[in-house]
């Protein structure tokens, strides 16, 4: 039968190991689609290095549309990343009846309702294995590999950057600032490394995974991002003390009046295999009624991981190709006509358990004041450590700090809480918090 034909829109990092990884395993890769998979076609500005990397027999051209105006190519891949012309080109490529292979969260996670609206209505697949943890195969998990489940939670790191600058600061007793520098001077961070600290590449993913774990549309906007750049060292010291690691956690759970999607730093257990993911891995929990917890652990960025990724929805599509649309597996794991409208939780109504922080005076009755609130709101506590005095004011008082870990309660009621705390005379600074998951 004749290859499937592929056009690359983007011949970056990840295009350039997906025409490497294809050519290298081509014969095997036939033998599981069933007809071999070739890349015939691909779009960058940058012609010359384009066409150098992908040989003498592939069109180069610097305008994506020419790829997707072919009718020759059955799949069109996006590599381009963003939201903005990449947008514009999987809705034309969708229009011209071709399948889509993208690596584009961002893009998924904001406009994927409309997306697979419209592939859904044109009968083609959309898929994007590449999206989330690079390399690991979690959308073939939750949509496929966990099917017969009632999914009720999936919590994972999945972004490399902050977890690779958590362990530094960990590993090296340094603040956030101070190893962020030091990870872009060595190339591990982007120049500009927003959406990754700040929680948003995260975000994105834990939206995808939402939707595909509880069957409800894309909603990044009403997830809670919390990065990680406001984390100190003392906080993951005192944290180690207690028998916990912080971890940028992106959480999404099914509770009784709806679903939890949030992305924050969070204290997990150091026992947890969870806990033990250093450095640039990514690595995802999932809950289901049937199967307990699963762990899926892997590389989530990189040129080779993500390129396994895309050619794994390649051979998917290449098999797929032929079958009624109605038939293929769905887009987000659940029927179009059958999805759920279980609401996003806002993150007052979010149950968890805490740390917290406390610079406080160290003088008679300050830990029984901070207890009696906590008390007071019915919110229980697990473990409390107080340091030495290690520091004495300009009024001459002793401070020092108190960390709290309570057990589960509302994230609103705490808030309530916190606020008094913040008010007492003897609270010398801001407190921090910072939640904690047990997952289990
Ligand atoms: N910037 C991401 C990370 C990789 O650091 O994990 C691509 O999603």
């Amino acid at each position: 039968m004749k290859p499937i034909q592929v056009g690359l829109l983007g011949m970056g990092t990840v295009g350039s190991g997906t025409f490497n990884v294809l050519q290298r395993n081509q014969e095997e890769i036939k033998r599981r689609a069933g007809r071999g998979i070739e890349i015939t076609m691909v779009a960058d500005l940058d012609v010359d290095k384009a066409q150098a990397m992908s040989g003498p027999y592939v069109k180069v051209v610097s305008d994506a549309r020419q790829v997707i105006a072919n009718p020759d190519i059955d799949i069109v891949v996006e590599l381009i990343g963003g939201y903005g012309i990449a947008k514009a080109l999987v809705l034309e490529a969708i229009a011209a009846g071709k399948h889509v292979v993208t690596a584009n969260k961002a893009l998924l996670a904001v406009h994927g309702t409309e997306i697979f609206a419209a592939a859904h209505a044109k009968g083609v697949m959309v898929a994007f294995e590449a999206a989330v943890a690079g390399g690991i195969p979690i959308i073939k998990a939750l949509r496929e590999g966990l099917t017969a489940n009632s999914i009720q939670w999936v919590a994972g790191i999945i972004n490399g950057t902050t977890n690779f600058i958590l362990s530094e600061m960990r590993d090296k007793g340094l603040d956030f600032d101070v190893v962020l520098k030091e990870a872009q001077r060595l190339g591990y961070a982007e120049a500009d490394p927003t959406f990754d600290i700040e929680g948003v590449d995260a975000a994105h993913k834990a939206t995808l995974m939402s939707a595909l774990a509880f069957g409800i549309p894309v909603q990044f906007d009403k997830a809670y991002v919390e990065g990680i750049t406001k984390l100190g060292a003392a906080d993951i010291k005192y944290a180690e003390q207690l028998g916990y690691r912080i971890k940028l956690l992106g959480i999404t759970k099914r509770v009784a009046n709806g679903v939890e999607l949030r992305v924050h730093p969070s204290l997990v257990p150091t026992q947890c295999l969870i806990a033990n993911v250093e450095g640039a891995m990514n690595a995802v929990m999932v809950q289901g009624d049937a199967v307990g917890t699963t762990l899926y652990y892997g590389k989530g960025a990189g040129s080779e991981p993500t390129a396994s990724a895309v050619i794994a929805d390649l051979v998917d599509i290449t098999r797929l190709h032929t079958a009624d649309p109605l038939n293929r597996v769905p887009h987000l794991a659940f029927q179009p006509d059958a999805m759920s409208n279980l609401k996003i939780l806002p993150m007052t109504d979010v149950v968890t358990s805490y740390y917290l922080r406390l610079r406080v005076a160290d003088e008679a009755g300050v830990l029984a004041k901070l207890t009696g609130l906590l008390a007071e709101a019915n919110i229980s506590i697990d473990a409390v450590l107080q340091r030495e005095a290690d520091q004495v004011s300009k009024a001459g008082e002793n401070q020092t700090d108190v960390i709290i870990l309570t057990h589960d309660t509302r994230e609103g009621k705490m808030n309530e809480v916190l606020a008094k705390m913040q008010l007492l005379p003897t609270v010398m600074a801001p407190i921090t918090k910072i939640r904690k998951e047990e997952l289990n």
